[in-house]
């Protein structure tokens, strides 16, 4: 059923389920236009409900039977549900059998079909696409699947846990039996049968237990692998090794499929996976894509424990399993990267993550805390919010506990809650009980405010030196923005780990008044006020605060620092994210300045100077050079404007890329011959950071010439992308003359497309390059509009409709909003028509005009017109018109 009809379900009104089901035996007979599933279980009534009706859930499917211990009774469907009335008192068996037509799927929620083989997406409300059934994750079963199909189009046939039989059957048909022995909620089951090929690995862990890891993919594909196949290997040791989560299956196994609607799904011993975050080699992936699907594996993989050990009571509780496991798969990121440098590089590009995601999440008409209190579809709730500031809170614990004390809270978590569907206010206690007497437990509920408060908090420093005293005071403030349902909001519990760095470039000795010692180069204040001040004795020389170092907590820190204060950190400080950051602020300073003003920037030599410090060091890594030498983007410098006009901003950052483009020109060229040589191809952090200094080098170069009508480079370019030996450096070259909108840019794109046309998610990479292409008088939407009618293009592929209209409406804001309206108009032309194919992909979509109050006119108005045509419709779905009314409130 598409069209929406569901009403607000909130967090207050959680009840227990009317009933348990303890086991479940299900058997499909598969078949693309109808397959039939017999699902029997065994239900026990709850003693906490005693005569309460079952209402099983149930979408898009056709029930043909029921019986209660093989009996057949009276039933009745109201809102989507199969009601059961006068229920045996004891536990019963239910039988239910019921019809639905996976090729008709095409929101990819449920039993689907893609590329002529079958897949399962359940989370969160998809196994009641497949079957009747109490679909919320506090019901646990233990599984026994038996699936059915014709042998030589699905010759493998998958499910959860191990597979007990297999064997022929009449009419050229086959069959599998696969039993799951942990109990598990209907979200994480999962199936597969499909025509598939395999890489498989035995594996033997610390405590000497035997694995057989798997990964399928289509037969093209198998030479793709090698790196999920080695990711999940490192995963696997590196959660034994830390927290001491060992394997508890005989068989792990993951599945690509090329239409999906997410990332990947961590259905307990099958995890299904989006084809882009598993296959990768050098010749078809960018280091960009081997850093995702390391990544990817290894959260899937961790969520074995940290989502289907322990998972979640109900779905407010989502960033109890998502929250953790990214700041799992962050850590572990962290790990494999290595050097300090390499993990600070890794911290950075989180944060940039979470600023340019989750921030304007929490300014605009979706704001919502950690765990919502309510929501018409869950669906629109797995968020910026749920997953990266989910992680940033258990960061914060992290930090406030310590590294040792932390450890020790996940093996309390895991002594309490195995087994168990758990609530984020239980994950808290568990950490803080572990550690009594730390900051977290002598102000967990001050730090719960996390989980129920929006807002992106403010914090404001003010330091003063007092020279007679050798004394320097910080004062550090706290506010938080209005939310929707939220006006006001109580202190948070804020740790602000920092340092002070001497004009002459010394980390100072922190020593803070009253205590009888100095705490070391870096410390972490705890800001639990609405203001405290923080005063440091024994302080030699005036000191520039590094505040939020290794960003902190997940706030805006309000400085009130110089520019030269900030050039003090961007030469000295210790820590590399201030570092780092200095140089985001002068760049931000300088492209505020000239929106505000003239609209054109114009770079001072001090911090052309600077840069070319940076560029030039002898000892800092490629990737922080490169992180550094990239200008803040255009949605993050919108996020510190009231009112926003994209173009202005648009083209008040382009003109500062060119200018550093020119202004540095010889280091640009110093930098990419020095990097743009790096041997065979190895996914490691050194040689990654390397290329991707080398390719922003011939970005700069590239733009230089191309502006200039210098050929010289924009020839070399091409040269460039013509020889590469991998697909980071082709691509990067390419980027490079398609973002330079050079004349040699089209020839390229021909060639690519010409010599890749068979490898699906690199013309995904040829559309979404096009599409986010610097807007220059409106060719790079009318090269979109083109795009769209291009023989590869369709929107029932997830992966390849995102590559254009994502890429368009989320990622190119000045080719989006334009003056005459057009990209709304485009917008909600798709929203609509992708409404009708697949609803969460419409709502993804729909997010885009999020932000539609804060534009400047004309831009204002024609958003609002354009939401208002969508909200118009009758038909559209939860998902939709969820987004849509929230942004016209
Ligand atoms: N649990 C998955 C993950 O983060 C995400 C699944 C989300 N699916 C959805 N339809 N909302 O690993
Ligand atoms: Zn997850």
């Amino acid at each position: 059923m598409r069209e929406g009809t569901a009403t607000l379900i909130r967090r207050e009104d959680y009840t227990q389920p009317s009933h348990w089901i303890r086991t479940v035996d299900l058997s499909f007979d598969l078949d693309p236009a109808k397959t039939l599933v017999i699902n029997k279980m065994t239900v026990e009534p709850n003693p906490e409900q005693p005569g309460a009706p079952l209402r099983l859930d149930g979408e898009d499917i056709n029930l043909t039977r029921v019986l209660v211990d093989g009996e057949p009774v009276s039933f009745r469907v109201e809102n989507q549900q199969l009601v059961l009335e006068n229920l045996p008192s004891q536990a019963f068996g239910l039988e239910i059998r019921t019809t639905c037509a996976p090729e008709k799927n095409t929101q990819l929620s449920g039993l689907y079909t893609s590329s002529g083989g079958f897949f399962t997406q359940c989370e969160a409300l998809g196994f009641r696409r497949i079957t009747y059934f109490l679909d919320r994750p506090d019901v646990m079963a233990t599984y026994k699947v038996t699936l059915k199909a014709d042998k030589v189009r699905f010759p493998v046939l998958l499910s959860n846990g191990n597979l007990v039989e297999e064997g022929s059957l009449d009419g050229g048909k086959h069959y599998a039996v696969w039993e799951d022995p942990h109990p598990k909620p209907s979200y994480l089951f999962a199936l597969v049968a499909a025509n598939l090929v395999r890489r498989e690995q035995r594996v033997r862990t610390r405590l000497g237990h035997e694995h057989l890891l798997q990964i399928y993919v289509r037969a093209g594909d198998l030479d793709k692998t090698e790196h999920a196949m080695n990711s999940l290997i490192a995963s696997i040791a590196w959660d034994e090794h830390t927290y001491g989560l060992s394997l508890d299956l005989e068989r792990f196994m993951i599945v690509a499929v090329s239409d999906f609607n997410m990332g990947a799904m961590e259905n307990k011993g099958l995890n299904i996976f989006n084809t882009k975050f598993v296959l990768a080699n050098p010749a078809t992936a960018t280091d960009v894509d081997f850093g995702n699907v390391e990544s990817v594996v290894a959260h899937e993989y961790f969520h074995n424990w940290t989502g289907n050990r322990v998972t979640c009571r109900d779905w407010f509780q989502l960033s109890l399993k998502e929250g953790l496991t990214v700041f799992r798969d962050q850590q572990f990121s962290q790990d494999m990267a290595g050097s300090p440098s390499a993990r600070a590089v890794k911290r950075i590009e989180d944060v940039r993550t979470l600023r340019q995601l989750q921030f304007p999440e929490d300014a605009g008409p979706m704001a919502h805390p950690v765990r919502p209190d309510s929501y018409l579809a869950i669906d629109n709730f797995y968020t910026a919010t749920v997953y990266e500031k989910g992680a940033e809170l258990v960061r914060m614990m992290h930090t406030l506990v310590g590294e040792q004390g932390f450890r020790a809270g996940m093996k309390l978590y895991f002594e309490r809650h195995d087994g168990q569907a758990a609530t984020c206010d239980q994950f808290a206690q568990a950490i803080a009980d572990a550690n009594p007497g730390s900051e977290l437990a002598q102000r967990l509920d001050a730090f719960k405010r996390w989980y129920s408060q929006a807002g992106t908090p403010r914090v404001q420093a003010h330091g003063e030196y007092n020279a007679e005293h050798r004394q320097y005071t910080l004062r550090l403030t706290q506010t938080c923005p209005a939310t929707p349902g939220q006006p006001s909001k109580q202190p948070f519990v804020i740790p602000v780990a920092m340092g002070l760095v001497a004009a002459d470039g010394r980390n100072l000795e922190l020593h803070l008044e009253g205590e009888a010692l100095p705490r070391g180069k870096n410390t972490v204040l705890v800001l639990s006020e609405a203001e405290q001040v923080f005063t440091f004795v024994h302080v030699p020389a005036e000191p520039v605060p590094s505040l939020m170092r290794g960003f902190s907590a997940p706030v805006v820190l309000e400085t009130e620092l110089g520019d030269d204060a900030l050039f003090t950190l961007l030469q000295h400080d210790h820590d590399p994210f201030n570092r780092w950051e200095a140089a985001q602020k002068l760049a931000l300073r300088r492209l505020l300045r000239a929106v505000r003003t003239t609209g054109q920037t114009e770079v001072d030599e001090h911090f052309v100077v600077a840069l070319r410090a940076v560029l030039r060091h002898p000892e800092l890594d490629a990737a922080f050079k490169e992180l550094v030498l990239t200008l803040p983007s255009e949605g993050y410098v919108a996020e510190h404007l009231e009112v926003v006009d994209p173009q202005r901003i648009h083209a008040a950052r382009e003109t500062m890329k060119l200018q550093l483009a020119h202004a540095l020109h010889d280091d640009w060229v110093w930098a990419y011959e020095q990097h743009a040589d790096n041997g065979g191809y190895s996914p490691d952090a050194t040689s990654m950071g390397r290329r991707a200094l080398a390719n922003l080098a011939l970005g700069m170069l590239c733009l230089d010439g191309a502006t200039r009508h210098n050929p010289v480079w924009v020839g070399r370019t091409l040269q460039r992308f013509k020889d590469a030996t991998n697909m980071t450096d082709r691509f990067g070259a390419l980027a490079a003359l398609v973002n330079s909108h050079a004349e040699l840019a089209d020839q390229a794109l021909e060639r690519f497309h010409a010599q890749y046309k068979d490898e699906a998610l690199v013309i995904d990479k040829w559309f979404s390059l096009q599409a986010m292409a610097p807007e220059k008088d409106g060719q790079v939407f009318a090269r979109i509009k083109a795009l769209m009618q291009h023989p590869d293009f369709t929107l029932r592929t997830p992966n390849r409709a995102r590559s254009l209209l994502m890429a368009l409406c989320q990622s190119n804001p000045a080719a989006f909003h334009r003056a005459d309206a057009a990209g709304y108009v485009f917008w909600a032309d798709r929203v609509i028509e992708i409404d009708g194919i697949n609803p969460q992909l419409a709502s993804r979509l729909a997010r885009a005009m999020d932000h539609w109050r804060r534009l400047a006119e004309p831009y204002r108005s024609a958003a609002q017109e354009a939401l208002k045509r969508v909200a118009a419709k009758t038909d559209l779905s939860d998902d939709v018109r969820e987004i849509i009314t929230r942004a016209l409130q």
